[in-house]
């Protein structure tokens, strides 16, 4: 559904209104979460499809937590393995990676912040990328810090361990471990200086990431989110549709 606004005299549709500031912007900042992923085949988190609706013998936001890395690694690398680098390495990007990295190229984005740990930002082409949860891209050894790639993890049978004897562990930020300090500043300055905020695919419901958004100072805030979040009231714009149809009409 959606909404309709009167601006410039006529009457434009949402998606008019987005290219616009588009078209007008030299300094966007995006911010998202895994519904940008989905239509690459990556399901999100909380959706009635998504990883946390699912049943296993431990709630997933137990699995994916440092003391269950800890106490229970081989659950936790099968789990892991399965559920979230497979479903990262096998897909490939969608028409909202593809956007940004284009609007990167253009001039137009300077940042994209993003909660996903699949890489597929990257993927895509984008080169300025704010990984606040980090990605399955980067792991490193528990006790030599020793740096392996996806495959070393993926490949490994069970648990992943290196050479002197420690757990490979990815460098993404499970429940209970706090984020790069270095990556929220960086991600906080470009959203306080954004001129175009643009949200998409999150739910904002996990902090302190969700809490970023606050710093924005703009007008043109917009929420690109198939569902209603709580912050759709201090949005700008909100568009309530897939965010690669939204981004393929731009
Ligand atoms: N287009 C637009 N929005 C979409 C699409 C899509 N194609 N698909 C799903 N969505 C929306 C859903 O409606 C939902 O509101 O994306 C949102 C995804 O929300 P979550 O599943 O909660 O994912 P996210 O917000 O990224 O979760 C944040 O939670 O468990 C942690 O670390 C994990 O980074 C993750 C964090």
């Amino acid at each position: 559904m959606q909404r309709e606004n009167w601006l410039y005299g006529g009457l434009m549709n949402n998606i008019d209104i987005l290219k616009n500031w588009i078209d007008e912007s030299d300094n966007i900042v995006f911010f998202g979460g895994a519904g940008v992923s989905t239509e690459s085949g990556i399901p999100d988190f909380r959706s009635v499809d998504g990883l946390y609706k699912q049943k296993y013998k431990y709630p997933p936001e137990t699995i994916v937590s440092h003391t269950f890395l800890k106490q229970k690694p081989g659950e936790f690398f099968e789990f892991y393995k399965e559920k979230m680098v497979a479903p990262a390495i096998n897909s490939k990007p969608n028409m909202a990676h593809e956007k940004l990295a284009q609007w990167e190229k253009e001039g137009k984005l300077k940042a994209v912040i993003t909660q996903n740990i699949d890489g597929l930002h990257q993927a895509a082409g984008s080169e300025n990328v704010l990984e606040l949860h980090g990605t399955v891209h980067k792991n490193y050894c528990d006790r030599c810090y020793k740096q392996y790639k996806v495959s070393d993890v993926i490949n490994a049978d069970g648990i992943p361990k290196c050479e002197c004897g420690g757990t490979i562990r990815p460098d993404v930020v499970l429940y209970e471990e706090g984020l790069d300090s270095d990556v929220m500043s960086k991600a906080i300055n470009y959203i306080s200086n954004a001129d175009v905020l643009i949200i998409g695919g999150t739910s904002l419901v996990v902090y302190p990431a969700a809490g970023l958004i606050r710093y924005y100072r703009g007008n043109k805030l917009v929420l690109v989110n198939l569902s209603e979040t709580s912050q759709d009231g201090f949005a700008d714009l909100v568009i309530h549709e897939k965010i690669g149809e939204v981004f393929s009409r731009l």
